[in-house]
């Protein structure tokens, strides 16, 4: 049997990953906080995709905007009017569910294609009603999904702001800023890893559905005639992905593996520079040791785009629960430039050197991914309940992985074999987290470290005192070698960034 979602929300708070919010005190929905190895992972997730899309690369820069912006940003950009989800209440025991959901779960279709209007006539055609009391419901009504607060002593209408509810704007309401103190030259992209707040009606599903998480977003801006003169589509055109193209989906077939050209050259997917970020973004994944086999891009259908979006796609990773979004890579137009310049009267365009005019750019690509969403996929990949151990073991890409090395004297009421594990952990700890472990069997601390996911344990016995080296121990087949410790860290290090493997360790 798979692990449910509800299996995996117990396995992260009995092991210090996530703990549900306020728990002290009864808990709140769709909020979580993240335990001791929770939060190394999450900021390792962070730090290795700001590093792969950030730092390694010439063309995009970061920014840390703020949560709480002005409410003219959310006017402009359209949230004020259209962030909504569509609410029913039930006439008898008052429980509000999303529509949407209700009809999914209910009927087994997909909602993904059918508009407000739909929603409400499926509804009212098929008579569904509360599932927990059987009575019919009021009338659908919008919800907005953004959390309002107020600035300052005096609660009105000029004092009303709101949570974020995606980092993308903050983008773009600095477009100008960044523009201006970067030297940036068109194609490039502008990078955002921070918190997001929605009221979800119904959060659902541990971290899949939450009311505050985290976004690492990228907004990649071209001329907008430049939308297939991609520069750098040569390093993606042979990269193979499986594609769930939106006629494959009206056509009820499967989803297909083709390469990057090949969708290309087909159509389906419309422009080179939204097929390098759908590559790019797939890479990422599979880089840190997601199986191409669990992912898949799915292209929106008309009903789902946006009115200013051309195409636009989810990267879908296959959870017990079935096939769900983990980020959403969208062709955005100039749609929000355009309306920031509108509604802020300042000029937003830029002189482009290439083509000698001015423009506002068009985002050619928005990848968007929610953190807790890949921190899931991450952990459902990783688990591992083996038989043959007894344990857990969670295979963590070692980069990923919050404790990257175990450190256990075998003998620990033996002064010197202790001294000399601690003198390991003091070299090793500087550079890399450790954990010295001195309690219970040898075996016990192995299954410890499995459950944790880290991936190399060292065992320093009597030998170690004579000869100065220790055995390292491979999460993933219990494989041992002995190393000099003069050798270890650089071994351990290597090891870590997949730049030589264990078993050509000799
Ligand atoms: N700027 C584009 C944007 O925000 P989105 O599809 O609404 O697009 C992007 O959100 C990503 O944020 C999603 O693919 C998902 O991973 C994540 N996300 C959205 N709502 C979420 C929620 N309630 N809980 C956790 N993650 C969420």
């Amino acid at each position: 049997m798979s692990l449910t979602i509800e299996d995996m929300a117990v396995f992260c708070k009995k092991k210090g990953f996530v703990y549900p919010n306020s728990e002290i005190y009864g808990g709140l929905a769709g909020f979580f906080d993240f335990g001791p190895l929770g939060v190394e992972l999450k900021n390792n997730i962070k730090n290795n995709w700001w590093k792969y899309n950030v730092q390694n690369r010439p063309d995009i820069v970061g920014i840390d905007g703020s949560i709480i912006a002005n409410r003219k940003i959310w006017q402009a950009s359209g949230h004020e009017n259209n962030f909504v989800d569509l609410i029913l209440t039930c006439s008898k025991c008052s429980n509000k569910l999303r529509a949407d959901h209700l009809i999914e779960e209910e009927l087994k279709i997909t909602t993904d294609d059918l508009n407000p209007e739909d929603i409400k006539k499926l509804i009212k055609e098929k008579n569904l009603k509360c599932p927990k009391c059987k009575s019919q419901f009021e009338d659908p009504k919008s919800f907005n999904l953004m959390f309002a607060t107020n600035i300052g002593s005096v609660e009105n209408e000029d004092s009303l702001a709101y949570l974020r509810p995606e980092t993308a704007q903050l983008i773009f309401s600095n477009f100008k800023n960044v523009v201006d103190t970067s030297r940036l030259k068109l194609p490039f992209g502008i990078a955002q890893i921070g918190k997001a707040f929605r009221n979800e009606i119904s959060p659902r599903s541990f971290l899949f559905r939450c009311r505050e998480f985290e976004q690492m977003e990228i907004e990649f801006f071209v001329h907008p005639k430049k939308l297939n003169t991609c520069t750098c589509i040569k390093e993606v055109y042979d990269y193979k992905v499986s594609i769930y193209s939106a006629e494959m989906q009206k056509k009820k077939q499967k989803e297909k593996v083709m390469t990057i050209k090949e969708a290309l050259d087909k159509k389906i997917i419309k422009t080179g520079w939204l097929a390098y970020w759908l590559a790019k973004q797939h890479r990422w994944l599979t880089y840190l040791s997601i199986d191409e086999k669990n992912l898949r891009l799915r292209q929106h259908g008309k009903e789902e785009l946006a009115h200013y979006s051309s195409d636009c796609w989810d990267l879908e990773y296959k959870f017990p629960f079935g096939w769900e979004e983990v980020q959403g890579i969208a062709d955005r137009s100039n749609f929000d430039l355009e309306q920031h310049q509108k509604h802020s009267k300042k000029d937003l365009s830029i002189f482009d050197e290439e083509s000698k005019e001015k423009i506002i750019p068009y985002v050619a690509a928005e990848p968007s991914f929610g953190l807790e969403r890949v921190f899931l996929v991450f952990m459902f990949e990783a688990y591992n309940d083996d038989k043959k151990r007894g344990n857990v073991v969670l295979r963590l890409d070692p980069q990923l992985a919050p404790v990257k090395v175990g450190i256990f004297p075998l003998v620990k009421n033996k002064e010197n074999v202790l001294s000399k594990a601690e003198e390991v952990y003091e070299m090793l700890r500087k550079n890399l987290i450790c954990n010295l472990d001195i309690s219970g069997s040898v075996g016990r601390r192995y299954a410890r470290a499995d459950e944790q996911g880290t991936p190399y344990c060292c065992t320093i016995d009597f030998e170690s005192i004579e000869n100065n080296d220790v055995t390292i121990r491979n999460r993933d087949d219990t494989k041992q070698v002995r190393v000099k410790i003069d050798d270890l860290k650089e071994i351990l290090e290597k090891l870590i960034k997949k730049d030589i493997a264990f078993k050509d360790l000799k």
